[in-house]
């Protein structure tokens, strides 16, 4: 099968499309017709070594298709029936095999492009909103980024909770879409801090900042006291090391740097949080924004564009 395969860390060149072994069948898994691959940030810092995985590796942890043949030891999944995963590598390529622990089943009505669109991201932003911080009716929430896929996902599901969301955006077209999500106030970065206490008087009850070293300091200084910081990435890069005492000085605030595994670490939990999106997304409550879609053999493009924060939404490979 053809696949993109990571053979030295690198820039956007070091994805290269190749021939590779068809992957291994082990009790448990399921082996999938990959109908879509979704591109997120983690792909990056995988490809860059900022986390670092023994190589070669092919990169991918999302994507939809159909079950091609399924393992021993495997209940309640068919050949044929349309599926989708997260957090489980390999997913760059043609097939790829699922261990069955993280299989979803996509509920008729749901596209698969749309599945492979919203699975990652889609689980996350439900934990972020849902757990890390109980967003409640009233409540003030800022999300940086809030065009990006991520961005999307948690303003719609925030607003979804009866929360006010402030957001921050590079452009105009991306100020556009944020409002177009529900967001009710769409700031730039620069002195976001200031404008977001104009806003709220005391600050937010939450910061979901994906953006990390660019936005941190900011993002403290923008919550009400006893606030949740909830830093769960880094697109713009790491943040340095913090002081404890810095969290008593601005009010007491709350600091989690939060991954998806933790949240989906039982079936339950993983269940009950796809069942709520793909729920979402069947009834139109909740959209998905497909901005690009690239060949796979096209993943490196794919990375240069996401990292020149030129994307906006959701991209997708296609194998
Ligand atoms: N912890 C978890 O469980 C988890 C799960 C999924 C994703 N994440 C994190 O969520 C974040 C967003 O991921 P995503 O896939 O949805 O990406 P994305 O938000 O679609 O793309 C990243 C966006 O970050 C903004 N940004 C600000 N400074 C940047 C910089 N220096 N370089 C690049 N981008 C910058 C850009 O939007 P503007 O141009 O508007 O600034 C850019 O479009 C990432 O940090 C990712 O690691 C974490």
């Amino acid at each position: 099968m053809r696949a993109t395969v990571v053979s030295a860390t690198g820039g956007p060149e070091v994805l290269t499309y190749s021939d590779c072994p068809e992957p291994e069948l082990n009790p448990g898994d399921v082996l999938v017709d990959v109908i879509a691959s979704g591109v997120n940030f983690i792909d990056v810092y995988h490809r860059m070594g900022r986390y670092p995985l023994s190589l070669p590796f092919v990169p991918g942890n999302e994507g939809a298709g159909t079950v091609a043949a399924v393992g021993e030891d495997v209940e309640g999944v068919s050949v044929g029936d349309v599926v989708a995963w997260a957090n489980v590598m390999g997913s760059y390529a043609e097939r790829a095999v699922v261990p069955v622990s993280h299989l979803l089943l996509v509920p008729e009505g749901v596209e698969p492009e749309l599945a492979a669109a919203v699975t990652l991201q889609g689980l996350t932003a439900h934990y972020l909103t849902h757990s890390v911080h109980e967003v409640k009716p009233g409540d003030d929430v800022l999300v940086h980024a809030a065009a990006g896929g991520m961005g999307l996902l948690l303003t719609q599901i925030a607003k979804l909770r009866g929360a006010r969301v402030i957001g921050t955006v590079s452009t105009e077209e991306k100020e556009e879409l944020a409002r177009q999500a529900g967001a009710d106030e769409v700031l730039r970065y620069r002195g976001f801090a200031d404008a977001v206490r104009d806003l709220t008087g005391s600050g937010v009850h939450v910061v979901y900042d994906g953006v990390g070293a660019a936005t941190f300091d900011e993002s403290l200084a923008a919550l009400r006291p006893r606030g949740m910081m909830a830093l769960y990435g880094q697109a713009s890069g790491p943040v340095p090391p913090v002081d404890p005492q810095l969290l008593a000085r601005e009010g007491s605030l709350f600091l989690t740097r939060p991954s998806l595994g933790s949240y989906i670490a039982t079936k339950d939990e993983l269940a009950w949080r796809a069942s709520d999106i793909f729920g979402w997304l069947a009834s139109g409550r909740l959209r998905v924004h497909i901005s690009r879609r690239y060949p796979l053999a096209e993943a490196a493009r794919a990375h240069e564009d996401l990292e020149a924060r030129r994307t906006t939404g959701k991209v997708l490979l296609i194998p």
